[in-house]
């Protein structure tokens, strides 16, 4: 379309893994334990020492990457590889194996865009309480410190903590965010450890600044919008407060510095409001992002409801967020699912940018977003055009909030090649590139180039253009 405006000359185009769900390894060269290597697997999923083993083969991963012609990639650095028991002393086996990743990047002119928390708390650190400890907030800049001295001479872009929001909200599913046995209060305990999060964060974003002048960081966090399941006054004011509790709270606070008014109440109704420790409120209002990064992969739909609405235990990133007493979560009857049951809505993601922007009036990157689906690897190939499919449709509304005056600096989907979901294994597949292993047993690791490998590279070789 003639009137739709170019994506910009630098756009970032890439796509994202994280350490724990990618690389393997996990006890290898010094790494200590996560809390991801140490919980329950769900049933029939493959186990994380292997993955997709791209601790041996990221340079032959990332020459694929470089094949597609990527401007970045999103990966995240396994703070249990830095520093084996999260504190003390540094593992040096951990910091020459993320030197080698960046500058193989570099040296196929790919930024690296490093996250330097996804989902993985060291194991020596949750068996001291984890984010309920105070002190995990100098844990975590002791961390920064040390990523920031050992590889801020390289890295321009950084991501604090992956989806903050989703801890808060669904951690035990994801496999993290410990509440302590005997937790009275749990909302006021989960509700103190997103407060030392977001402290944290505020002084990794200073810490930064003060290291690395030239370096961006950014928050980010899962953000869908959250429709009202119908226009009944109800349902308006029960999105607008899921909005809060689900997205705002996390934004405000890394832009802002300050708590959203809504979860603020929210808070005071549950007896849940965090305590401050000295010195909390004016890191909070010191820390500014460059950019907002922020992970999409469809809208949710609330109506009002009670407190007798239970929380769905099936209950994932994408589906099925109620909140007792504020709203229940119910399916859009306009939308489509994926195989696994997330509802698919590229309008909507054109709605969450310009929300975003409204709200912020940051530069802004999409750090994921994407199709899990059962992929079929035969005689080599395999024809995913419902990934393309869903990506093409994604990137149109890239175009289109572009048009609308939204300033986006990249688009990174989730993933870059095959790894383990969160909680359905191996065989929810988001790659371009397949991995031959399962969830049963490991394969032969070999890389295979899928449908969306060539059409990905084609759009990024005309700028997004040719869709
Ligand atoms: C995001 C996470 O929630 O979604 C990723 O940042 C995750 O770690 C991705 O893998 C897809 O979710 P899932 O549950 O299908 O792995």
């Amino acid at each position: 379309d003639q009137n739709l405006k170019k994506f910009p000359k630098d756009f970032l185009w890439g796509a994202s893994t994280s350490a724990y769900q990618v690389e393997g390894a996990n006890h290898e060269d010094g790494k200590g334990d996560s809390c991801q290597d140490v919980k329950e697997l769900p049933k029939g999923t493959a186990p994380l020492d292997v993955c997709a083993d791209h601790y041996h083969h990221y340079r032959e991963d990332i020459q694929l990457m470089a094949e597609m012609g990527f401007k970045t990639y999103r990966f995240s650095i396994a703070w249990t590889r830095i520093l084996p028991n999260g504190i003390g002393d540094v593992n040096q086996k951990g910091i020459d194996h993320y030197n080698d990743v960046i500058n193989t990047c570099l040296q196929y002119n790919i930024e690296p865009l490093v996250t330097m928390f996804h989902f993985d708390m060291p194991n020596a650190l949750d068996e001291k309480g984890s984010w309920s400890n105070p002190e995990s907030v100098d844990w975590f800049e002791n961390y920064a410190r040390v990523l920031f001295e050992n590889f801020g001479d390289r890295v321009k872009y950084w991501l604090t903590i992956n989806e903050q929001n989703m801890l808060t909200l669904v951690g035990p599913m994801i496999g993290t965010l410990r509440i302590p046995e005997g937790t009275k209060n749990v909302v006021k305990e989960t509700y103190q450890q997103n407060h030392h999060m977001l402290v944290a964060q505020a002084k990794a974003m200073v810490l930064c600044h003060q290291m690395c002048p030239s370096a961006k960081i950014g928050p980010a966090p899962n953000i869908s919008l959250v429709y009202p399941a119908s226009c009944k006054p109800e349902d308006i004011l029960a999105a607008q407060e899921f909005n809060a509790i689900r997205n705002w709270l996390y934004l405000d606070m890394a832009v802002y510095g300050r708590y959203n008014n809504l979860v603020w109440r929210y808070l005071e109704e549950h007896d849940a409001t965090p305590s401050f420790a000295p010195g909390d409120k004016e890191a909070l209002a010191e820390a500014h992002p460059d950019f907002i990064g922020f992970n999409y992969y469809n809208t949710a739909t609330v109506k009002r409801a009670g407190l007798d609405v239970k929380k769905d235990e099936h209950a994932d990133q994408q589906k099925g967020l109620s909140e007792p007493g504020y709203c229940e979560a119910v399916d859009n009857p306009n939308l489509v699912k994926t195989q696994f049951g997330w509802e698919i809505d590229p309008l909507g993601f054109r709605a969450t940018m310009r929300e975003i922007y409204s709200r912020y009036h940051l530069p802004m990157i999409v750090t994921e977003n994407g199709l899990g689906a059962y992929d079929k690897l035969e005689d080599g190939k395999v024809h995913d055009d419902y990934r393309i499919a869903y990506l093409k449709a994604h990137i149109e509304q890239v175009k289109l909030a572009i048009t609308d005056g939204v300033e986006m600096m990249g688009y990174c989907p989730w993933s870059a090649l095959d790894l383990v979901s969160t909680h359905e294994g191996i065989r929810k597949r988001y790659g371009f590139i397949y991995v031959d292993t399962s969830d049963e047993e490991v394969g032969s690791l070999k890389r295979y180039r899928k449908d969306s490998f060539y059409w990905y590279k084609k759009v990024i070789a005309s700028n997004g253009e040719d869709l």
